[in-house]
């Protein structure tokens, strides 16, 4: 039968399945919606039987799933559409009124946020505690602690937890142990493998690796993920069929990016700390880092320490714009984790959010200068920098 022009365009264009022969990658599927056969395709489509409505499951976001579930060594992995979602969707998910969760101290800013303004009016109790002591992370457990909330390296200062410490301390009581692994990477540490329930990431950050997406993922037992689930699905913070694409195909060149990434933090990390306008550097790798020889335990070195490092210079306002201002090749970036050196001042950046003495105790000074660092020539980061520093003393 004819049908008229403006019904016959929307069926014209469809995928030539005869044509396409295995493609070396995967293609997109961007529909919202599937189309089913039979009415009982419904129901078999909403118990995750078939593809049928994006929100609820979609290929692309299925393909990065399995390679992401492969990387921490985890059952499932659901994928966010940002590292926020990943976070919110786990703990409201988990948690319920009248259940405790201890967090550390030294996490993401606006993870603090989210447990201070949203948990309480769901009636989730929060505790803080410095994670990088076992015993205070003990004391803080009560009666009704059903989880600790933790990452691996904190930023900015990065100190290291003790995981194993952590979630001996889980097993014993019954507490669910969630990790945000986004500063680490799977290549330097897989959470799962040392006691953790459940793992997160940002994918902004390394998964990405380009700054051109925004993600987040979710991966533990195929138990836990289940549990999950409905609430991911009824919250709607799934990621997109492209972003999942295009973080798919980062992750394929995530071990090389985060492999020269980490070896430059190194190099750069030590010629800061001989620099006499640095007051103290902050990575793992530096033999004086506090956390050093745990690091050097708990990581695959093979991979490095990451390359997220601090260093503080005078607690100068004037004195730090200089520096930034001189800076050439790195440019001021509110995201970490990309192919090119960024740097953040962690002071600005939560100066609305808390009180002056609130950033002091979370060791945010006025002199702490905080680096991503990228892929390029370490040589032409250290002169960078180098000059920037030398620039204070004009
Ligand atoms: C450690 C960590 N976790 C979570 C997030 C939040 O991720 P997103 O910005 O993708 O929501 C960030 C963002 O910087 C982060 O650094």
């Amino acid at each position: 039968m004819a049908y008229r022009l403006d019904t016959e365009v929307l069926y014209q264009g469809t995928t030539p399945q005869g044509i396409i022969r295995n493609p070396e990658t995967p293609a997109i599927y961007p529909a919202s919606a599937y189309i089913l056969d039979d009415m009982e395709d419904y129901v078999f489509a909403d118990k995750g039987g078939r593809y049928y409505y994006n929100r609820s499951a979609n290929p692309n976001r299925d393909e990065l799933g399995a390679a992401i579930s492969f990387l921490e060594k985890g059952e499932k992995t659901l994928i966010c559409s940002s590292g926020m979602a990943a976070i919110s969707t786990v703990l409201l998910s988990l948690l319920q009124s009248g259940d405790h969760v201890v967090m550390s101290k030294a996490i993401y800013g606006e993870t603090i946020e989210l447990a201070q303004m949203i948990l309480p009016g769901f009636g989730i109790e929060v505790s803080f505690a410095d994670f990088t002591d076992p015993e205070a992370v003990r004391k803080a457990v009560q009666k009704n602690t059903k989880m600790f909330y933790t990452e691996i390296i904190a930023n900015p200062l990065t100190l290291v937890t003790d995981l194993e410490a952590v979630t001996a301390i889980a097993r014993e009581k019954g507490i669910l142990t969630v990790v945000d692994s986004t500063f680490t990477t799977p290549f330097v540490y897989r959470p799962l493998e040392h006691g953790a329930d459940l793992v997160l990431h940002s994918m902004t950050k390394y998964f990405g690796g380009h700054s051109d997406i925004t993600g987040g993922c979710v991966t533990a037992s195929a138990e836990l993920i289940d549990r999950i689930y409905p609430k991911y699905l009824l919250l709607g913070c799934c990621l997109d069929p492209v972003s999942s694409w295009m973080t798919l195909r980062s992750v394929k060149t995530m071990s090389m990016r985060v492999r020269a990434q980490n070896q430059n933090a190194m190099l750069i990390a030590r010629a800061l700390a001989q620099d006499p306008h640095v007051k103290a550097v902050y990575h793992p790798s530096l033999p004086e880092h506090p956390h050093h020889e745990l690091a050097s335990r708990m990581f695959d070195t093979d991979y490095g320490y990451g390359a997220m490092l601090s260093f503080r210079l005078e607690d100068d306002h004037e004195k730090v714009a200089v520096f930034m201002k001189h800076l050439k090749l790195i440019c001021y970036l509110g995201t970490l984790g990309g192919i090119r050196t960024t740097f953040t001042h962690p002071r600005t950046a939560f100066v609305n959010n808390f009180s002056g003495e609130e950033l002091d105790r979370m060791g945010l000074a006025e002199g702490l200068v905080r680096i991503s660092v990228g892929a390029e020539d370490s040589r032409d980061l250290i002169a960078d920098l180098l000059q920037a520093l030398a620039a204070m003393d004009a």
